[in-house]
């Protein structure tokens, strides 16, 4: 199908095979993402979520079953293809944001596209500034890494995950290390770049606030997939959700929706 993103077809993911302490630690996953599609992925520790974005990702290859991303078949494909399919279709976000501490943040936007290669260096230095404006960060643009909030630091990794204009961002616990505003509003941008730009998502969190808000919900326990809850996100919720959203909310830097507008004030 032309605007399926990913598709997995019984795949299987084993640690240390054939030794004692071989182990599956995924099971028959089938799973299927469209283009523009949001999705949550939940389910205890040790439930196999991070190892299977690894798998999605293409930083590790399923032990049996099919892997596709934008209908290639990647079982059939050699390292150096599987690099290229990587990079120019997959961003990432991890829980600790993964940025190069001594580095400013527009040069950690930078480093996909110098990495590629692909672009003249007068392009990549415009786009990652056009990036740090997306995330509402133009003003700290020039700022270390390691000086910024945990909140503007993550915003900085949703712009270095979208450097290579991915198909396919994907997302460990992106907001597990931040308080709720910060979570809140790093969420609320992630969601923004899907709408403007059709960028799907599939975000591992623990937090039933934020899956809720996303187009359906996949939980996994004991490496497999037990439901997949677009029946547990009311379709008028997560509408409801995205007309709140003030449309300038990026562009200005502010952190967007206020917890008020989203949190009826308790009693
Ligand atoms: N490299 C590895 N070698 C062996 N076992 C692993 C490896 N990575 C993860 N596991 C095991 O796989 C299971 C799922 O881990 P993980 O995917 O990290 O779960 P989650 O992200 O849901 O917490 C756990 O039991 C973990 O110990
Ligand atoms: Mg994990």
């Amino acid at each position: 199908m032309a605007d399926e993103v990913l598709r997995l077809d019984k795949v299987c993911k084993a640690y240390n095979i054939g030794m004692p302490s071989e182990t599956e630690v995924l099971h028959d996953i089938d799973l299927r993402l469209e283009k523009s599609e949001f999705l949550a992925l939940m389910g205890p520790s040790g439930s196999g979520k991070s190892t299977l974005l690894n798998i999605v990702g293409l930083l590790d290859r399923p032990t049996s079953g099919r892997l596709t991303i934008k209908g290639q078949d990647t079982g059939l494909l050699g390292d150096t293809a599987i690099t290229r399919l990587r990079g120019h279709t997959i961003g990432f976000i991890f829980q600790d944001h993964h940025l190069i501490s001594a580095f400013t943040a527009l040069e950690n936007v930078m480093m996909p596209m110098l990495v590629d290669r692909g672009f003249p260096s007068a392009d990549i230095t415009r786009r990652a500034s056009d990036l740090m404006a997306r995330v509402g960060l133009s003003k700290v643009a020039g700022n270390l890494a390691m000086n910024m909030s945990g909140g503007q630091q993550q915003r900085v990794a949703v712009a270095r995950a979208l450097a290579m204009n991915p198909d396919l961002v994907l997302a460990d616990e992106p907001t597990g290390n931040l308080d709720s505003k910060s979570a809140d509003s790093v969420f609320e941008l992630m969601r923004q770049v899907n709408r403007e730009s059709g960028t799907s998502f599939l975000i591992v969190t623990h937090n039933l606030d934020l899956a809720r808000r996303c187009d359906r919900i996949i939980d996994v326990v004991d490496g497999r997939i037990t439901g997949t809850a677009a029946d547990g996100v009311p379709e008028s919720d997560a509408r409801e959700t995205v007309m709140r959203v003030p449309g300038d909310s990026i562009a200005n830097g502010t952190d967007g929706v206020s917890g008020s507008e989203l949190h009826p004030a308790s009693p």
